[in-house]
């Protein structure tokens, strides 16, 4: 299922892809409206009565933007931390035993991470709850407000910050879908797609959509009863090691 924030423009999607053969469905969600999200769970729920894939793939990278460092963490972590986690919260309920989660994390995570002081890199690589990555994450966001998150060892990073909370949250959410009694064989995974042609990069990159694709799709498609990789960042279908 395709979804997008603008449904003109899911739909075109829809149009171009019957045209090459592919069949898909719509949905709108965004992910910054609970409300949306809340309207897609209900709709997978009624519809197919659970959910097999889900892919994070929706963020947004203000680094080239001019505002203030302030209202860039605050938009950043919003939509590509705190929304990603809302959408998990909502639709990981619906995961049936062998579902595969994708988060699109970014190899600007482990670069922010390696930027962070040795304290901090401790304090992340060590987190145990979502509950304590939360914290950390509203940390950054309010050092960068009073001006101090360069004194406290944060890099000056919104996107590659948000980036690390998709990193860290992963290995997190594999622990908690695997204490999860009533389901199983429940896998995520989080990945660096590559640098890639999209609206995202200026239509800069080294890799096609398409080839961008291939690790996140290896993602999704585990067969049943993987034991590898789970909960583990992934960049061109090769686990990476970054705690
Ligand atoms: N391109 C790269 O080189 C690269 C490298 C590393 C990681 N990544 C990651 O890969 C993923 C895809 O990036 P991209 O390059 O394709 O970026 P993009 O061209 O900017 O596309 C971003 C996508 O996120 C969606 N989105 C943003 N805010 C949303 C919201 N509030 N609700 C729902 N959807 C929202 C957009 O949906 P609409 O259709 O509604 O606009 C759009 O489809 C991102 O997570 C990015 O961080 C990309």
């Amino acid at each position: 299922m395709l979804r997008s924030r603008d449904e003109g423009r899911g739909l075109a999607a829809v149009k171009e892809l019957e045209g090459e053969g592919l069949s898909t469905k719509f949905h709108q969600l965004d992910i910054l409206s609970g409300e949306s999200i809340k309207k897609l769970a209900d709709f997978l729920v009624e519809t197919y009565g659970g959910l097999d894939i889900l892919v994070n793939n929706a963020a947004i990278n203000l680094e080239a933007s001019t505002a203030p460092l302030s209202e860039k963490a605050e938009a950043t972590l919003k939509s590509n931390y705190t929304a990603t986690l809302n959408v998990c919260k909502s639709f990981f309920p619906l995961l049936r035993s062998h579902a595969r989660v994708v988060h699109l994390s970014s190899v600007s995570s482990l670069n922010a991470l390696s930027k962070c002081s040795s304290a901090l890199q401790s304090s992340l690589k060590n987190c145990k709850t979502l509950t304590e990555l939360d914290e950390l994450m509203a940390k950054f966001e309010k050092d960068v407000k009073s001006g101090v998150h360069q004194a406290n060892g944060w890099p000056n990073c919104a996107y590659g910050v948000s980036k690390i909370g998709v990193t860290v949250m992963t290995p997190i959410q594999q622990m908690e879908l695997d204490a999860d009694e009533t389901r199983s064989d429940l896998v995520v995974n989080c990945c660096y797609p590559g640098y890639v042609v999209t609206d995202m990069t200026c239509h800069k990159g080294e890799i096609m959509i398409d080839e961008g694709a291939e690790t996140p799709l290896y993602l999704a498609l585990l067969p049943p009863n993987s034991t590898q990789p789970r909960g583990e960042y992934v960049s061109e279908k090769k686990v990476v090691k970054w705690r």
